[in-house]
């Protein structure tokens, strides 16, 4: 949560600090600012756009540091924006993440006359630095740091030292931005790529000294470690909307691009390997002897795992749990045999989901990821894994990493039915399909976008949803929920089929519509018979089924219509008007899509 951009070079600094801010504005919107050594602090409540009318444009300081906030401590207002100043006003300090002790450590200054301005955790980290700057910042940080519990991503400045920032990171992403007379510091690489592709990303416990021609990173020990910039590999468009109205729909217009990335290379046809997943293959042996596997993500993720565990068990035959970050990071973990942990995430920074992954290592457990941010910290903690390839995702509601998600599972799927020894003739047919899969889509989305706009115009109205599905559609129904809540504030519930009776039809009447998930599959009967049960208490329903499926079509009052796949496959083509739907009901109700009100894109705070 909350995004961090600063700047050291010899151009004025406010309108880089303001870009880089509305660059990373999806991480947190509720309150920014920023401070240039020069001219001191400018903040305010609401979006970047209302922190930029205040900035003098006439400002020639060539540092600064600025924030984007997700609420945690203290309400969104322009007092409890960042930076926060310590008691002399000289040294300013952004913060991502939560100071644990922060109460304990305020109630000490508060003792020492140290008064306070904002009801933040950040800013008892603010007085404590400037109560221990004896001339050298780089020290009052650490020892600073070394009184703190808790998470933080942090840029210090002070007015003292006007062309330094003093960075450093424990749980909240910090990447450096190596330039050319000038660096830059980000909670995120892709708020970089306008300046310079070079980017040093700081590991837990590591600070360092941000100066317009070098930077210093230093071990927790105190010693200088030579780190040498990493090349991101994205172009400045794929963080652009190109000419979409939303980043939501752009996203979810990327579709076939993404699947495509995630597969090139990966599908082989050879007589010995169907799936080569480059990143896994230092631990194939342990996979192909594991006799179970945990599978950790949050969100979206979680529900994408959640799919991967119907496929894996239905076509490799593997045991698969699947857990939410935030439950097994503090719940006893019973294993069986050999387990390994895979966390599907696309930020690879959700707290929830790094915490598990560390609790799985401190058990000995291979830990593995699904990972779409190249270089995230659990891309870099995890033992093996795989790359989504899917491009930066900047709407907060996740769209096409969710797609990316579905098809890496598809994959390992594959890979670990192969290694199992189930039949290869039907791998073999889904591994072909899977390669017509991007232009199946791409169709699809030309040809149907303006259908879903017009069905999504009728439900609008509503206050009330519910999705269902049964088998691998069970919990996409969780997932088209959740899309629909995120992005149009509609209650939306998600059940699988079968489970209505057991007590969520009460709900349904006239004015609850349910959107049924209803492929062409060997369960099309069973959701038959949910729809007309459903349709027996007056709700309206919305179908979505495979093109020429008339038994769905005669009981639906809507249909939507998708083309039919095999069925490991069927869920990652559902997910498209799934996706489209909430876009347009958000869009009609005339909603910011692409920033939903109190969420943000990465969850790097509990
Ligand atoms: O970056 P991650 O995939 O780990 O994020 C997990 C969730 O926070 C994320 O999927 C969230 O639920 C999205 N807002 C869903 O659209």
């Amino acid at each position: 949560m909350c995004g961090i951009f600063g700047y050291v070079g010899d151009k004025p600094a406010a309108p880089i600090l303001i870009a880089g801010l509305k660059a990373l504005e999806y991480r947190g919107y509720d309150s920014s600012g920023l401070f240039v050594p020069g001219s001191g602090v400018v903040r305010s409540a609401g979006p970047i756009a209302n922190l930029e009318v205040k900035i003098d444009p006439s400002l020639t300081d060539t540092t600064g540091i600025a924030h984007t906030r997700w609420a945690t401590h203290g309400v969104p207002t322009e007092k409890n924006a960042h930076p926060h100043l310590d008691m002399s006003g000289t040294v300013a300090l952004v913060h991502n993440g939560i100071i644990e002790n922060y109460k304990e450590l305020k109630e000490g200054l508060l003792a020492q006359g140290i008064t306070f301005a904002s009801d933040t955790d950040s800013e008892v980290l603010a007085k404590l630095i400037g109560t221990l700057y004896k001339g050298d910042l780089l020290k009052a940080v650490r020892e600073a740091l070394a009184m703190v519990r808790g998470t933080y991503g942090i840029a210090v400045t002070s007015t003292h030292n006007p062309k330094q920032i003093v960075v450093a990171r424990m749980g909240s992403p910090i990447v450096l931005g190596v330039g050319t007379g000038a660096n830059y510091i980000s909670s995120d690489p892709a708020a970089l790529v306008p300046y310079t592709k070079d980017v040093v990303y700081l590991e837990d416990g590591e600070c360092a000294v941000i100066e317009s021609d070098g930077y210093k990173v230093y071990e927790s020990s105190g010693r200088n470690r030579q780190k040498n910039p990493e090349k991101i590999d994205w172009d400045i468009e794929e963080v652009q909307k190109q000419g979409f109205e939303h980043f939501m729909l752009k996203e979810i217009f990327d579709a076939k691009e993404v699947i495509d990335n995630t597969i090139r290379g990966r599908l082989l046809h050879d007589e010995f390997r169907l799936v080569k997943l480059g990143g896994l293959e230092p631990v194939l042996d342990e996979i192909k002897s594991l006799d179970r596997l945990t599978i950790v993500g949050c969100g979206s993720a979680y529900y994408a795992g959640l799919i991967g565990k119907y496929i894996l068990e239905e076509y490799a035959g593997l045991p698969v749990d699947v857990e939410l970050g935030s439950e097994y990071r503090y719940k006893r973990t019973v294993t069986q045999g050999k387990t390994a942990v895979i966390a599907v995430t696309q930020s690879g920074e959700t707290a929830d989901t790094l915490a598990s992954i560390r609790s799985a290592k401190e058990q000995g457990l291979l830990t593995l990821g699904i990972v779409n941010v190249v270089g995230s910290t659990i891309a870099r903690e995890t033992d093996a894994g795989v790359y989504n390839h899917a491009g930066p995702e900047v709407a907060v509601a996740s769209t096409k990493a969710f797609v990316s998600q579905l098809v890496a599972l598809v994959l390992v799927t594959l890979l670990v039915a192969k290694e199992r020894g189930v039949a290869e003739a039907e791998l073999k047919k889904i591994a072909k399909e899977l390669q017509t899969l991007p232009e199946v889509v791409q169709t699809y989305l030309r040809d149907q976008k303006e259908t879903v706009a017009r069905m999504a115009e009728k439900y609008a109205r509503y206050n009330d949803t519910m999705f269902i599905g049964r088998k691998f559609h069970a919990p996409l129904a969780a997932e088209g929920a959740l899309k629909l809540k995120e992005v149009s504030y509609i209650h939306a519930e998600a059940y699988a089929g079968g489970e209505l009776k057991h007590g969520p039809i009460a709900l349904l009447d006239e004015n609850f519509p349910v959107i049924a998930l209803a492929p062409e599959d060997d369960v099309c009967e069973k959701m038959i018979s949910n729809i007309e049960e459903v349709r027996a208490r007056k709700a309206p329903v919305l179908a979505i089924t495979t093109e020429g499926n008339d038994a769905v079509v005669s009981v639906a009052d809507d249909v939507l219509e998708i083309p039919k796949l095999h069925p490991m496959l069927q869920p990652i083509m559902t997910t498209i008007p799934l996706q489209l739907f909430a876009y347009y009901v958000g869009t009609a109700k005339g909603l910011n899509v692409d920033r939903p009100r109190n969420l943000a894109k990465s969850v790097t705070v509990e």
